[in-house]
């Protein structure tokens, strides 16, 4: 196994990342918790110093411990693992105000082979990410230099025989391009075959989870989407009955969704689930409601009161288990406190854990999306339900503008499932980030048959997206739209007009509210 040593990077779980994407496992400690006993137990077969904001100069700078250098292992240091690997060696750092450096950069090779750089430089130069404030400023001795670029001439360093790499630029990140190039050839330069797989995972992740639980008990909020359902399932295989899960169910959600998520819960995976039908209390708090923030913050408030009753029925549960998945780790951490403005108070169930006094349980907190979702494979999730569209905790109150009242929610829910069946029939599913239809709050006059109509129209939304944060509306053709339009019209009473959403994000958003 791998060994990354985390000195704090943003992207350290980048590397790991793509790590994983080579079949290679990998652990991420944190500096200071590395020292030479734990080396020894651990007993990498490479090295991963990562990046960080500190600098050598500092007073109790982050430091490896001295063994690393002397296991006779491959080690890769990365921007500040760079510098620390030089500092340690005899090379020598320097403060760069001038010379600090951030963003694209081109970095050309010298005249010497490295494997490391084996395919890499495509012609003359490689695009590379910098993101640095001090720098190299005299390489260790036994190192010499790869690859330079303008502002740093030491670029790309290493000394072949002992097998000890170090680069200036971040490879992990999307803006160096062939980065995972140089990731691939560490590991095999290190002698990894690349066979491990995402049932090693599922392993090795209840083996933590058993050594974290121990023999209490704990509750998990299940939505139905992707996230909630791997966790609960990976938990449950990891402690069987310790686990309970609390499906609240708000009266927003869509068509047949209630029922199959308790089916597949409780008959699929006998997990033990609570149920609370909530509806009458949800719809009840939203009646008169047309305010899209009080709507979320009437949901939002409920949902966190009524997870609490029905968890403390469970009785002694010490742990609650959530589905973070990393993004949502980086974001919290790079946009806490800034200034930045609510376009929507997301739901969610911050603060919860303190509320309840209960620790948690987050298995799935260094995963990405599609990590999720091959890991649900892994544990037997259906592809159709892996595959799901992203849905919003508040549900369909957001696909519902204006008040939300019981009528419409029927008819948007038969719509949508109307809309659903064409893109699935169509092939579109998967190509689509999101679908849905919306219920406006107007009724138009149409005429049907020989009769005047008075009902609601409706909007069709689809975009996609790679994470949510912008979009593009799908440009279906103009028969898709026809025939789709005439099936929702027929097939749904109450709607007799449809639209269909051509806004993208920015300036719309993805919901309607
Ligand atoms: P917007 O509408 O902000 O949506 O462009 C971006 C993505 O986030 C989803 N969304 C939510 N998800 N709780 C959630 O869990 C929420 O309160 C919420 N609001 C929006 C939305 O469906 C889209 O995928």
């Amino acid at each position: 196994r791998l060994l990354i040593i985390d000195f704090g990077s943003q992207v350290t779980q980048l590397i790991a990342r793509r790590l994983r994407e080579l079949n290679v496992y990998c652990e991420i400690h944190p500096y200071n918790r590395v020292d030479d006993a734990f080396l020894k137990d651990f007993a990498p077969k490479a090295v991963i110093f990562s990046g960080g904001p500190a600098s050598v100069f500092a007073e109790g700078a982050p430091m490896p411990p001295a063994g690393v250098f002397d296991l006779g292992v491959p080690i890769l240091g990365i921007c500040y693992g760079q510098q620390v690997m030089m500092h340690c060696l005899g090379g020598r750092v320097e403060r760069g105000h001038k010379t600090a450096e951030f963003g694209r950069a081109y970095v050309t090779p010298t005249e010497d082979r490295l494997p490391l750089l084996d395919g890499w430089f495509a012609e003359d130069r490689e695009q590379v990410w910098m993101s640095h404030g001090d720098h190299v400023s005299a390489i260790a001795p036994g190192f010499q230099v790869y690859g330079t670029s303008p502002n740093a001439p030491f670029a790309i360093t290493a000394d072949p025989e002992r097998r000890f790499f170090a680069v200036q630029f971040h490879p992990e990140v999307h803006h160096t391009p062939k980065g995972a190039k140089l990731y691939e050839n560490f590991v095999r330069l290190a002698g990894f075959s690349g066979d491990w797989t995402m049932r090693a995972y599922r392993e090795d992740a209840i083996e933590k989870i058993r050594a974290q639980v121990g023999d209490q008990k704990v509750i998990c909020g299940l939505s139905g989407g992707v996230d909630s359902s791997v966790a609960a399932i990976l938990i449950h295989e990891a402690i069987g009955d310790q686990l309970t899960c609390v499906f609240v169910d708000h009266g927003l959600l869509r068509l047949n969704e209630a029922e199959e998520v308790v089916s597949m819960f409780r008959d699929t995976y006998n997990i033990p689930l609570i149920h609370a039908d909530e509806s009458d209390l949800f719809l009840g708090a939203l009646e008169g409601v047309s305010d899209p923030e009080v709507k979320r913050k009437t949901i939002g408030k409920l949902f966190i009161d009524v997870f609490q009753k029905h968890a403390n029925e469970v009785g002694g549960a010490t742990f609650l288990a959530q589905g973070t998945l990393y993004p949502d780790v980086i974001e919290s951490v790079s946009f806490s406190g800034g200034p930045s403005v609510t376009i929507k108070s997301h739901h969610n169930v911050g603060g919860l854990p303190e509320k309840m006094g209960l620790k948690l349980v987050e298995p799935l907190r260094e995963l990405f999306k599609d990590e999720v979702r091959a890991l649900g494979r892994e544990l037997g999730l259906p592809d159709r339900f892996i595959g799901r569209h992203p849905f919003p905790g508040p549900g369909l109150a957001i696909r519902c503008p204006g008040e939300i009242t019981r009528e419409k929610l029927e008819i948007l829910r038969q719509a949508d499932a109307v809309y659903i069946d064409q893109i699935r029939k169509h092939g579109l599913y998967d190509e689509i980030w999101q679908a849905f239809v919306a219920i406006l709050p107007v009724k138009t006059v149409g005429v049907m048959g020989d009769g005047r109509t008075y009902d609601y129209a409706c909007s069709l939304r689809a975009v996609t997206s790679v994470d949510g944060m912008t979009a593009d509306y799908y440009p279906f053709t103009h028969d898709f739209l026809g025939e789709t339009a005439t099936r929702i019209i027929n097939e749904v009473q109450g709607i007799n007009r449809v639209m269909y959403d051509i806004t993208s994000k920015p300036p719309g958003t993805i919901e309607m509210e």
